[in-house]
């Protein structure tokens, strides 16, 4: 049998220019040498190097399976590297996802969000990689439900019969640290009740039913390891497969036409509406967003991602296209309606699940003055 293929991506908030609106050229500069460095002890085969707004993006192509020691390493030395260099440079939030300070062979736990996906290659292996700032794992329910359970968005679950088994959805409660897969479309209503709640029901990984092929992988890593306690958000990213069998691309990106809302914008505090955006465009700059996200489309192609006459791997920038224009313009909307509420639920977020709050020290001042109600 064939060697298999990984596609691992990992992610962390190193510092940012200005805030935390962007990662700057010096940082994305160090991981692009670290990558190359690795590429040429063949270590991993093909990388490509982005952001989401303030985090940095490592996605690595090798054949060294998921939760590989020395891919992890590779990556927790590179944000360290760029971390060293958001400090020297006095860059906002240097070092701000490095948790840990000693690597203990993965990246699980430490600070860094991961997602990974080991697969046997198909005749032809279509990828897209989301990444996204300013909200949280949870923000891909929504979409992965449409994409692979909802025949309005995906003509293939109706129309292509090796889709028409349906797929299995893995479903992590962060707060009790379980897991559940359920089956659509025979479960697909117990399934939104659970994922309707993306702030404890967090998709975690989606296979097609009939033969268990992985369609879909994202980032609950950290949150596994810290269920049961709420220590903020985690800018989230995932990974799919299409095509053949599997949604199309086209069908992977429809959920995008719209804006929706997601919960994580200012302070992680506060609902924003999402916006798909370009790779030139993924900063956060209105009140920290409106939340971005951003979307890498590529051919894996025996161990690599397939590459131009130059040997550069071909990446296509999914977002960059008129055809989100409404969906951007959505977001705009939607935040100036929300914005217009200021610090008035539901704009922010319920009490559970803000990552700042003054509530315990406003409440604390106003001890002496509570008096019983009649
Ligand atoms: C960070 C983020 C921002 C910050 C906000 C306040 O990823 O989402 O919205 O929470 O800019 O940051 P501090 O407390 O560092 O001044
Ligand atoms: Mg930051
Ligand atoms: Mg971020």
């Amino acid at each position: 049998m064939a060697e298999k293929t990984t596609i691992t991506i990992i992610k962390c908030d190193v510092g940012s220019l200005a805030g935390h609106h962007v990662v700057p050229s010096p940082l994305k500069n160090i991981a692009e040498k670290s990558m190359q460095n690795a590429e040429k002890k063949g270590l991993i085969n093909s990388h490509f190097v982005f952001n989401a707004g303030d985090d940095l993006e490592l996605l690595m192509v090798h054949q060294k399976g998921e939760n590989n020691p020395e891919i992890h390493k590779l990556a927790w030395d590179t944000f360290t590297a760029a971390a060293n260099k958001a400090t020297e440079l006095k860059l906002y939030g240097a070092g701000q996802d490095i948790l840990k300070s000693a690597f203990s062979g993965n990246v699980k736990g430490m600070g860094p969000g991961v997602a990974e996906m080991e697969i046997e290659e198909r005749k032809s292996e279509p990828i897209v990689v989301f990444a996204a700032d300013k909200t949280e794992p949870g923000a891909f329910n929504y979409p992965l439900f449409k994409m692979f359970a909802d025949p309005f968005n995906t003509a293939g679950l109706v129309i292509d019969p090796s889709m028409t088994g349906g797929f299995k959805f893995e479903v992590f409660d962060v707060f009790e640290n379980t897991k559940v897969v359920m089956k659509t479309p025979e479960e697909m209503y117990e399934l939104i009740a659970l994922i309707g709640t993306p702030g404890r029901y967090v998709v975690s990984h989606v296979w097609r039913a009939e033969d268990d092929l992985i369609c879909a992988s994202t980032s609950t890593t950290k949150l596994a390891l810290i269920a049961g306690k709420y220590v903020g958000k985690d800018d989230p990213v995932c990974i799919t497969r299409g095509q053949h069998g599997l949604p199309s691309i086209g069908e992977l990106l429809s959920p995008f036409m719209h804006s929706y809302f997601v919960e994580g914008w200012m302070r992680g505090s506060h609902w924003g509406p999402l916006m798909p955006v370009g790779l030139k465009d993924s900063r956060c700059l209105v009140f920290d967003g409106p939340p971005r996200m951003v979307a890498i489309g590529f051919q894996v192609c025996d161990g690599k991602i397939a590459t131009d006459d130059e040997g550069k791997p071909l990446i296509a920038d999914m977002f960059d296209d008129p055809s989100f224009d409404l969906a951007r313009r959505e977001a705009q909307e939607y935040s100036a309606v929300l914005r217009r509420m200021g610090e008035f639920e539901p704009a922010r977020l319920g009490p559970e699940s803000m990552e700042y709050t003054t509530l315990p020290k406003v409440l604390e001042k106003l001890k002496n003055r509570l008096k019983p109600a009649e």
